[in-house]
């Protein structure tokens, strides 16, 4: 059984066929899902499908690309709920920085006061963070360390496979794989994955974004994470089975969820 634990099920592009989506995952044995923060306008739909599906849970967050909406007392309205087990995605992107010295220097600025505020938040409340970085490893290692995120641990997204983000794991981290490990130029991921301790990897999507091979260019789904776990396996060298095994028990671990 596998857990998708990052899937923006609540995207528009899911709008016309989620039930489908969603049955078509159950029936491949992806039994549960995690729907991340992004976009604080598109929360409310998030805790409509978590509250319609028992395996399905939400996380409240603001990606750095929304950071604009940013909204302390919306996410607090949303985190005691019952299926509210994580605060996230929050973190830094530096891959679509404005040009310009200062903007570029004013915009990281404001990602690093939000990413601040959600890991605060994630102690208040005592849950995990979901965590995206992109182009901005280090300054997002020492933002987790400086807040003390270790108190309460999280997840990363391994967009950029930096070695660095190892040192994470003395912090109560864990790693979500997706669908780059499955890519023909991903070889930074394929290099790293070994040297990640097998119970601290998580498998994801980011559906409806970065579409395992062979179906890159399509819109992501949660059925696709058994691309993910069987190019892991593969990677691992160990059988399928027992990699989901692993996996199901550091998901459990980490998010204290009833999969
Ligand atoms: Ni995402």
């Amino acid at each position: 059984m596998i857990i998708d634990t990052h899937c923006h099920l609540n995207d528009k592009r899911f709008e016309n066929d989620l039930e489908a989506v969603i049955q078509r995952a159950f029936d491949a044995d992806v039994k549960g899902m995690i729907i991340p923060g992004a976009d604080p306008s598109e929360l409310p739909r998030a805790v409509e499908i978590a509250e319609k599906y028992d395996n399905i849970y939400f996380a409240v967050g603001v990606h750095p690309y929304d950071k604009e909406a940013f909204d302390l007392s919306y996410l607090e309205e949303h985190i005691t709920h019952p299926k509210c087990i994580a605060v996230g995605e929050c973190g830094l992107d530096y891959f679509r920085l404005p040009k310009e010295e200062a903007q570029k220097e004013a915009d990281k600025a404001a990602q690093k006061e939000i990413f601040r505020k959600q890991i605060d938040l994630a102690k208040r409340y005592k849950k995990p963070l979901i965590v995206h970085i992109r182009e901005a490893s280090k300054d997002s290692l020492d933002i987790l360390i400086e807040e003390n995120a270790r108190e309460v641990g999280g997840v990363l997204h391994c967009y950029n496979a930096s070695p660095i983000l190892l040192e994470l794991d003395a912090h109560g981290f864990y790693y979500g794989i997706g669908g780059v490990v499955t890519f023909k130029n991903a070889k930074k991921l394929v290099e790293i994955l070994p040297q990640i301790p097998q119970n601290k990897l998580l498998i994801e999507t980011d559906a409806p974004y970065l579409t395992p091979h062979p179906h890159r260019g399509e819109r992501n789904e949660p059925f696709y994470t058994t691309l993910v776990a069987q190019k892991m396996a593969e990677i691992l060298q160990i059988d399928r089975k027992t990699l989901e095994n692993i996996v199901l028990e550091n998901t459990r671990r980490l998010f204290k969820a009833f999969f």
